[in-house]
């Protein structure tokens, strides 16, 4: 039930909850990864089940993928739909121009290939992911395994000329082993604490050996959707310069409610 939700979960469900009802019968829509994402999936397979709504998914992640299947969403692989005309993610961090941090649910690679792929990406976020500027929250750059110490000592010179507060990187964990990706790769978290020139050091990142992606999204999302925990909404378009200003009403009998695990 709403009641037993957080705040920060009421925010993350509202902002959700406006995104599934931009999704129209027969879209290819790409599904993100996080809890964000995850209201967003249960809202969308409230949809296809109460309304009808016919969508094709393109899951982020296999987390994603195995939520859009228990909620009965139909899913296919980006090969398969090819284009697709929304896809709906979370974020980390969102700046004023609508650039993002994403990765800290280590599903960047899949992300930033669906959004890429698609006409139009929304973000969907609770108000404390909105930022002046980016770099407080750790910058997840994906690496492959082979020689992963060298890229990351290659990584941390680099930053050295590089407009950015802080230079040190950790290696993400999973317990006592590194995390691994869906792709089997390892992600190199950036402590910067402050990027001067994203757009740089998203150019330079992504050229050196070793580093297959970085988690700065920049002029790829269109949309944010910034919800509160007392249902207030945000609606700020990049593209049609608008901020538009809602608020949703909890329904306490919806049973998106019943039977959380995350
Ligand atoms: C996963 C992501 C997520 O979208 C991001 O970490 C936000 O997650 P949450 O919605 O749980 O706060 O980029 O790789």
């Amino acid at each position: 039930m709403s009641g037993e939700l957080s705040l920060i979960d009421k925010a993350k469900f509202v902002a959700a909850k406006r995104a599934a009802d931009m999704v129209e019968d027969g879209m290819r829509v790409g599904l993100g990864t996080g809890s964000t994402a995850a209201w967003l999936v249960r809202c969308l397979g409230e949809r296809v089940r109460d309304d009808g709504l016919r969508i094709k998914g393109v899951p982020t992640s296999s987390r994603t993928a195995a939520l859009a299947r228990d909620v009965g969403i139909e899913v296919m692989s980006l090969d398969e739909a090819r284009w697709l005309d929304l896809t709906i993610d979370g974020a980390d961090e969102i700046d004023g121009e609508l650039n993002l941090i994403k990765g800290g649910g280590g599903a960047l690679l899949q992300e930033k290939i669906v959004a890429t792929a698609s006409d139009r990406m929304v973000v969907i976020a609770d108000a404390g992911k909105e930022v002046g500027t980016l770099g407080a929250f750790p910058l997840p750059v994906e690496m492959i395994p082979f020689g992963w110490q060298t890229t990351q000592a290659l990584v941390e010179e680099t930053l050295i000329s590089m407009d950015v507060l802080g230079r040190n990187s950790s290696l993400r964990m999973n317990g006592d082993a590194a995390f691994v990706t869906d792709e089997g790769n390892y992600i190199l978290d950036l402590h910067l604490k402050r990027i001067g020139n994203a757009r740089q050091l998203a150019l330079v990142l992504n050229q050196m050996p070793g580093v297959v992606e970085n988690g700065l999204f920049i002029d790829i999302c269109d949309t944010v959707i910034v919800g509160h925990g007392d249902g207030r909404i945000l609606v700020r378009d990049i593209n049609e310069g608008t901020v538009e200003h809602e608020k949703l009403d909890f329904v306490e009998s919806n049973n998106l409610f019943a039977d959380l695990d995350d």
